[in-house]
């Protein structure tokens, strides 16, 4: 018998994965120099520090059991007080206390599990997301498979614009809809695509701007800061979620992904109080909790200490990266511009490459072939773009540049032969 099956709403949505396809080329064409994949840089990945910490962990069979045990749905409270601390010391305008801080901070399976459950508890289908346009794209296609109406605003050199931002929300105010926007997504920090964090002075305005218009219901601010801790001088302006004063507006998402290892899969949330036993219902069903033992391992590398001197390694790892990334396109493009521009990052993994619109950079552009054949490949930036761009539309000449995986021999190379294909596109 060959029956079909019968998918539900959120199965039929689910598409396949913009990216699936790119992961797929570069693992059958090892040989191609890839500037797509979003991997960490595989000589960073800390062994040695895991290993001791596992071996600590393994030491006394008490803890060792207690690891090896589930844990609660919301995370190790050890863990999260200690995170809770770190919040507080790294953000001058938390007045608060760690230990009920605490209380509102969750573990979760990566911060994509956190991304997830936040669009589950808040966004039914025919809702409205406002994200940055670029954003992140893994969000887009979940929103995306939700039914979600998102919406894009415009960037510039300090991320979202938020006079962009203001006039589409007045304008679904004028329209009615206002009562559809269920939330504000930034990616504030070195952001997944553009390399761009948001600019210290528009972050309290943006929770203000949240605020002002949560007049049917509230309208949450996503803070997605995956990349939080990268920027390579150290320096890193208040989070945005430390300008919610009251705590009743911003979702905080963080990652160990990017600021230690991929591998163990965690994250953690910051919650407003009336959005996190919702959040910690649907974490129930999908795991009631993240693994214990990884949860272990990673609090354990932060009381010894090494998370920090991890994070301090990477910042001198990627700011090498990125100068490399920067100053061959400054070698090989640095006469086009300003038709040719790219975004110069300050920290994270990320960089935005525009050529002039006349070039499409799309998966199945002649571009993108020319670029395969002479064996490299980026992320198309029309990935990034939402359907619905504030006063503008979805950009097909960009491309997102990232200097995680590649070793700065193959940046370099890799960027030359980018610049090659750019140049004979021009003409
Ligand atoms: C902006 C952004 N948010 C969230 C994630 C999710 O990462 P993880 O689930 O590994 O924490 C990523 C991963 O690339 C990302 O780039």
């Amino acid at each position: 018998m060959n029956a079909p099956n019968t998918l539900s709403r959120l199965g039929k949505n689910a598409g396949t994965p913009a990216i699936s396809d790119l992961m797929r080329l570069a693992f059958s064409r090892p040989e191609l120099i890839s500037l797509a994949a979003g991997f960490v840089d595989q000589n960073s990945l800390p062994v040695a520090s895991a290993e001791s910490a596992w071996r600590s962990i393994m030491a006394d069979t008490q803890s060792a059991k207690s690891a090896l045990q589930y844990g609660t749905t919301q995370g190790d409270p050890v863990l999260r007080y200690a995170l809770a601390q770190r919040l507080a010391e790294e953000s001058p305008n938390f007045h608060g206390d760690a230990g009920t801080l605490a209380e509102q901070v969750m573990i979760t399976t990566g911060s994509q599990q956190l991304l997830y459950l936040v669009a589950e508890a808040l966004v039914d289908p025919g809702d409205i997301v406002i994200t940055e346009a670029p954003t992140y794209f893994v969000f887009l296609d979940l929103l995306a498979a939700r039914g979600a109406e998102v919406i894009g605003i415009p960037i510039d050199e300090g991320g979202m614009c938020l006079k962009s931002l203001e006039q589409c929300l007045e304008k679904l105010e004028a329209e009615g809809r206002l009562g559809k926007v269920k939330m504000i997504y930034s990616v504030s920090e070195h952001s997944n695509p553009s390399g761009l964090s948001l600019a210290e002075d528009r972050r309290g305005p943006l929770v203000q701007l949240a605020k002002r218009f949560s007049t049917h219901q509230k309208i949450y601010v996503l803070d997605d800061a995956a990349y939080r801790g990268l920027a390579f001088d150290g320096n890193e302006p208040a989070s945005l979620w430390s300008h919610d004063r009251s705590g009743e507006f911003v979702i905080h998402a963080r990652t160990f992904s990017k600021t230690f290892s991929p591998g163990i899969k965690l994250g953690y949330g910051v919650l407003p109080e009336d959005l996190l036993q919702t959040v910690l219902a649907l974490k129930g069903h999908h795991d009631f909790g993240s693994a214990n033992l990884m949860q272990r391992l990673i609090l354990q590398v932060i009381e010894a200490g090494q998370y920090n001197l991890q994070i301090e390694r990477l910042r001198a790892i990627y700011k090498e990266k990125a100068e490399t990334v920067v100053q061959t396109m400054e070698e090989t493009m640095g006469d086009l511009r300003p038709s040719v521009r790219w975004t110069t990052p300050k920290g994270g993994l990320y960089v935005w490459l525009t050529v002039p619109d006349h070039i499409k950079t799309s998966r199945n552009g002649e571009f993108f072939a020319a670029c395969l054949d002479e064996g490299v490949f980026y992320v198309p930036g029309e990935y990034c773009f939402p359907h619905a761009v504030e006063g503008g539309e979805r950009a097909t000449h960009q491309m997102r540049i990232c200097y995680g995986v590649p070793a700065r021999d193959k940046i370099r190379e890799g960027v030359r032969r980018l610049a090659k294909v750019v140049r004979r596109f021009i003409g």
